[in-house]
């Protein structure tokens, strides 16, 4: 299959679009990026804007590589041509890109021009700008030809005249969205099939109605070999079609995209930053919160998927674009257990599925309440419901007496007790004094890691064992500043969910 022909726009349609349009400083930072990610062709301006529009095109063309067109804006009169011709005539690829409405009511009320005498303008400037730019291409593009759908056959005898008097490419325009994807790819079709091989064909669209994505890539299905996109989709009202997104799009189709991709979500950054149009979290590929899983199901199939190499709610591999942070399950009164048991396995909390069981109706009232829950919540209801667990035995100190012989003072239904242990360390001591009263419990497996370690001062020690009594065995768990304190009291904690049966 072909490659796309990337041909942006951004630095034309989209700065026109800016409040507070580019200086050539920032048009260079553009311009630099837009050469990084490796496009084919480059859009620099429209010379006859402006002195700065003519001085910034003329210096981006000559900065511009040999692998890449250099286009300038014109529109098909000879005045704008000799601008265009002028600015871009030291590009080593230059191209002059001119434009005439050709829809019905372009013709009726804003050219107040027969179709007949519009061809002709177009014809005239087309030769112009090869006669100016005999080395270069031309570009012709019929504008809103997205709503020449009562004139087509006419427009697409206008088009091979066009062609006919040296224009290389032939963009189709959807300057306004108003219609179906369908319906504009079926008119770029037969614009294809009348053309065939004598002109490369361009399409350029609008996303006034969010479908300038699905336009493009379906456009490139119908014949359309250069695709005219910019970054971040900034360009007149709500924008051009979205590189990024069409690029993907495409790798997913299988189409080999010729961009360096892994640029993408820095890249859109730096637009965005530039642009000071802000990036919607919830925009494709590009925003912060695509990424996110939040209803159970989806992080149930988003786990059970995760390293494979396409995951079941996910459209594409965050690494492709540049993105570091991956899916990211966030917990609300809508997720999961399967959420729930992944958020703190990731942040190195222990937890047994009987324990997410446990939690949940907890975590779901709390999210009901409050929303997407932090972790500082999460954390707050791991050490509230599972490392202090309320019973018939309070803890109340355990202080070392002597190499290996311990203090342990507790109560029992209110009945105060104060022992000593003798043991190898403060466990073994513990459960020694436990034994010496009658408490015959035993421990079966013993775990403890700290926490927070990088600051220092919020250091803690995180203790889970398994204790037996009997045929019973339960998890128990602490959470301390001092780790003799995080065993002991992991001890109390499980020595009353034995006693609790929970
Ligand atoms: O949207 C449009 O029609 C344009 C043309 C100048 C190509 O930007
Ligand atoms: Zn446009």
């Amino acid at each position: 299959m072909k490659e796309p022909f990337f041909y942006d726009t951004t630095l034309r349609d989209g700065n026109q679009a800016l409040k507070k349009p580019w200086n050539t400083d920032e048009n260079q930072i553009i311009f630099n990026e837009l050469i990084e990610l490796g496009v084919q062709g480059i859009e620099v301006g429209f010379p006859i804007a402006s002195e700065m529009d003519f001085n910034a095109c003329k210096l981006l063309a000559k900065k511009t590589p040999g692998t890449v067109v250099a286009s300038v804006l014109a529109r098909a009169n000879k005045k704008d041509i000799e601008a265009a011709a002028e600015a871009v005539k030291y590009a080593k690829k230059p191209r002059i890109h001119t434009f005439i409405t050709m829809n019905p009511l372009g013709l009726k009320y804003v050219l107040k021009k027969d179709l007949p005498t519009v061809t002709q303008m177009a014809v005239d400037s087309v030769k112009y700008a090869k006669k100016l730019l005999p080395k270069g291409e031309v570009e012709f593009s019929v504008e809103h030809f997205g709503d020449c759908r009562e004139n087509l056959p006419q427009v697409i005898e206008a088009l091979e005249k066009i062609v006919k008097a040296g224009a290389d490419v032939i963009n189709l325009p959807n300057t306004v969205e108003r219609f179906r994807p369908r319906e504009f790819t079926s008119m770029v079709e037969q614009v294809y099939s009348a053309l065939r091989e004598k002109a490369v064909l361009s399409i350029h669209c609008h996303n006034d109605l969010g479908m300038a994505t699905a336009t493009t890539v379906e456009g490139f299905f119908s014949g359309a070999a250069q695709l005219e996109t910019t970054l971040n989709g900034i360009g007149e009202r709500a924008g051009n079609t979205n590189m990024y997104e069409v690029a993907v799009a495409l790798y997913n189709t299988g189409v080999k995209v010729p961009l360096k991709m892994n640029r993408f979500y820095n890249s859109s950054k730096l637009v965005s930053n530039m642009s000071k149009i802000p990036v919607w979290e919830k925009a494709p590929i590009i925003g912060s919160d695509v990424l996110a899983h939040r209803s159970g199901i989806h992080q149930d199939g988003a786990n059970k998927t995760k390293g494979l190499s396409k995951g079941q709610y996910i459209a594409f591999d965050p690494r492709l674009i540049g993105r570091e942070d991956g899916e990211q399950l966030s917990f609300t009164s809508q997720s999961g257990k399967s959420a729930l048991y992944t958020i703190y396995q990731e942040r190195g909390y222990q937890i047994t599925h009987e324990e997410i069981e446990y939690l949940m109706p907890f975590a779901k009232t709390m999210a009901e309440k409050h929303g997407e829950l932090s972790f500082k919540h999460l954390d707050n209801l791991y050490r509230h419901h599972l490392c202090t667990v309320k019973g018939n035995y309070k803890f109340s100190s355990f202080n070392q007496i002597s190499n290996d012989k311990y203090a342990v003072s507790f109560s029992y239904k209110d009945q105060q007790i104060d022992t000593i242990g003798k043991g190898k360390g403060p466990v073994e001591s513990c459960i020694n004094a436990l034994l010496s009263l009658g408490v015959a419990i035993s421990v079966m497996k013993y775990e403890q890691h700290m926490m927070n370690e990088k600051e220092k001062e919020a250091a803690e020690a995180m203790t889970v064992m398994i204790l037996a009594k009997g045929d019973k065995k339960i998890v128990a768990r602490a959470i301390d500043r001092s780790t003799n304190q995080s065993n002991i009291k992991a001890i109390f904690n499980g020595l009353n969910r034995l006693e609790n049966g929970c």
